[in-house]
């Protein structure tokens, strides 16, 4: 079964509907519909809570109160150490999450203001694809294995596009993602292409149905260092020929550079940080954030060993009391272990999750 139909056709969310009407019929805290006129977002996420559930045990959370909004045709970088949430939170929005054990428990997700928790099967299905699209670190496993290229490039279309199920189309989204003699291969099988051919085939799929977001989770993980640019480079084009809006999730805070327009950063569950792209690769607030990028590649440096962050992200069900990061955090206080922080709001439209934001924020500006 190829990528799109696994995705687009999956079972909707088991019990989610009815989590939402037992549990969370009133407002989610904090939480203002868009407007349905000109100010209305693309994707609005609102103190998502995501658990996991076994054998009748209370659940336990992975994603605790997630909110990140998405403009039509901006890009957003969500970053963070393996582990941290990224891809439940990104699974959430079409409802796909591998349910069970994972649930959506409390909060909001809203597409172009209507909330995808609401939605019958019927909505569900015209949303993934029309609306959101993904495309995931392993093309190679993704694709199927025994369907030339070109025929699942047109069963995707047929599914999604069916007056645009033809040869043409199949070729010209095989030119837009950069495949070189596109006619030859169309005929190929998966495993007749290198990685990188296979992750850009993996993009047509998505961007068949002429999503308006796309949500690339890890598109590179899997490519080397080169290869990795150049889809980033793909992706940027395809933003600005499309006009899509990209939710790139990346383990990686120095891929987000040259595509996001914003970025937000996922600790143990939580949104940790959150500013504009710019400002927060030059003056990162956050401790976590500031060790991210400490190991990240400087290009054109030779660095024998990069900094690591000590220690690993604990487990959902092992988070730490206090602020989550405390017993990594170069710079934690006594109070740090006591206190949860919550998110600050910082001029620039910035957010640091940091009992030390202000302070940390001043430092920079001496
Ligand atoms: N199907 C699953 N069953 C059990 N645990 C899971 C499953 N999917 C994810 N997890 C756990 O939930 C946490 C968050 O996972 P994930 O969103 O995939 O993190 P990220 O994308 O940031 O690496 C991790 O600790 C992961 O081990
Ligand atoms: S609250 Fe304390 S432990 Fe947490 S990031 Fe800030 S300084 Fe570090
Ligand atoms: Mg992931």
């Amino acid at each position: 079964m190829i990528m799109g139909t696994v995705l687009f056709n999956a079972t909707p969310v088991a019990g989610a509907n009815r989590v939402w009407t037992r549990r969370f019929a009133g407002r989610p805290r904090g939480f203002r519909p868009s407007g349905s006129g000109h100010d209305m977002k693309l994707l609005e996420i609102c103190d998502l809570q995501i658990g996991f559930r076994r054998d009748g045990a209370p659940p336990v959370p992975v994603v605790d109160g997630v909110s990140l909004t998405l403009e039509p045709g901006e890009t957003l970088g969500l970053v963070g150490e393996s582990g941290c949430g990224k891809s439940l939170t990104a699974l959430a929005i079409a409802r796909l999450l591998p349910s069970p054990p994972a649930q959506v428990l409390g909060g909001d997700i809203r597409l172009e203001g209507r909330s995808v928790l609401q939605m019958s099967g019927a909505e569900l299905r015209r949303v993934r694809g029309r609306v959101v699209s993904y495309v995931f670190q392993e093309a190679g496993a993704s694709l199927n294995p025994v369907m030339r290229v070109g025929a699942q490039l047109r069963e995707c279309l047929r599914l999604h596009r069916p007056e645009a199920a033809t040869d043409a189309e199949v070729l010209r989204l095989l030119r837009l993602v950069g495949i070189p003699a596109p006619e030859t291969r169309a005929r190929s099988y998966p495993h007749e292409l290198s990685g990188g051919m296979q992750q850009r085939v993996m993009i047509a799929l998505a961007i068949a149905p002429r999503p308006k977001l796309l949500v690339a989770d890890e598109p590179t993980t899997a490519l080397d260092v080169t290869i990795q640019a150049q889809i980033i480079e793909l992706l940027r084009d395809l933003r600005r020929e499309l006009g899509m809006s990209i939710l790139l999730i990346t383990h990686n805070l120095g891929l987000v550079g040259d595509l996001a327009d914003r970025v937000a950063v996922m600790y143990a569950g939580q949104i940790v940080e959150a500013a504009p792209a710019r400002e927060l690769l030059k003056h990162p607030v956050h401790p976590y954030t500031r060790a991210l990028l400490n190991s990240v590649p400087a290009l054109g440096v030779r660095q024998e060993r990069l900094p690591a962050i000590p220690g690993t992200v604990p487990p959902p069900g092992a988070w730490p009391g206090g602020c989550r990061f405390h017993p990594r955090c170069p710079r934690r206080q006594a109070d740090c272990e006591a206190t949860p922080p919550g998110l600050t709001e910082l001029p620039g439209g910035r957010r640091a999750r940091c009992l030390y934001a202000r302070e940390i924020l001043e430092e920079k500006a001496r």
